[in-house]
């Protein structure tokens, strides 16, 4: 699948319609990705995710970029990892498949993905990588409009299972 990139970058310097934030149930901010997306955008972006009441887990909710280079900012819950004891398989899939019908309704053409859930909420990376891959893979079939899906890491490990992944897709 040509359309998903596997780059080792900061997402705040991403120049695309929209980056996803790997958020908490408060949408008030955090550490890690979260934090430098709301390092980046200033204190607007705390101001519009006030107003959003939080989210579920598994579920996203939209505002602008304000100062990143993104013009939107989808923010998205993923599950804690707790032994895969607490579907959160499916509710790391549901992240995915909720960013990309978000795309699809504004008719984005390149977004970016933080690996959702890889950090602090210690989901195991090659399976998160798998569901990742997979699931934006087989979304990307019926969208026509995404051109670029950017599957955005730090760390060699992210990388390298996103490039096992994606090596596995295409067999
Ligand atoms: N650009 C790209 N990837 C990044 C960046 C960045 N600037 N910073 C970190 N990563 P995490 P989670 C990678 O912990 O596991 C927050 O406090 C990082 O190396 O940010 O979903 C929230 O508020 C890792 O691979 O998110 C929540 O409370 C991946 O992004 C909680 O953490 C995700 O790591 C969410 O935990």
């Amino acid at each position: 699948m040509n359309r998903i990139k596997i780059i080792k970058n900061d997402i705040t310097t991403l120049n695309v319609d929209a980056i996803v934030n790997a958020a908490n149930r408060s949408l008030l901010g955090g550490g890690g990705v979260d934090g430098a997306i709301h390092r980046a955008a200033g204190p607007e972006l705390l101001e519009a995710c006030r107003q959003l009441k939080g989210c579920e887990t598994g579920q996203v909710k939209i505002t602008e970029g304000f100062q990143l280079p993104a013009k939107w900012v989808i923010h998205t819950v993923g599950p804690i990892w707790s032994n895969g004891l607490k579907d959160e398989a499916a509710l790391l899939t549901s992240c995915y498949i909720e960013c990309m019908s978000l795309a699809k309704e504004h008719g984005f053409k390149s977004i970016a993905f933080p690996a959702i859930s890889c950090g602090v909420y210690h989901f195991p990376v090659n399976q998160a990588a798998r569901i990742a891959v997979s699931t934006i893979s087989d979304l990307l079939r019926s969208n026509d409009q995404l051109e670029v899906v950017y599957l955005c890491c730090f760390g060699d490990e992210v990388f390298e299972a996103y490039e096992k992944a994606l090596d596995h897709c295409k067999l």
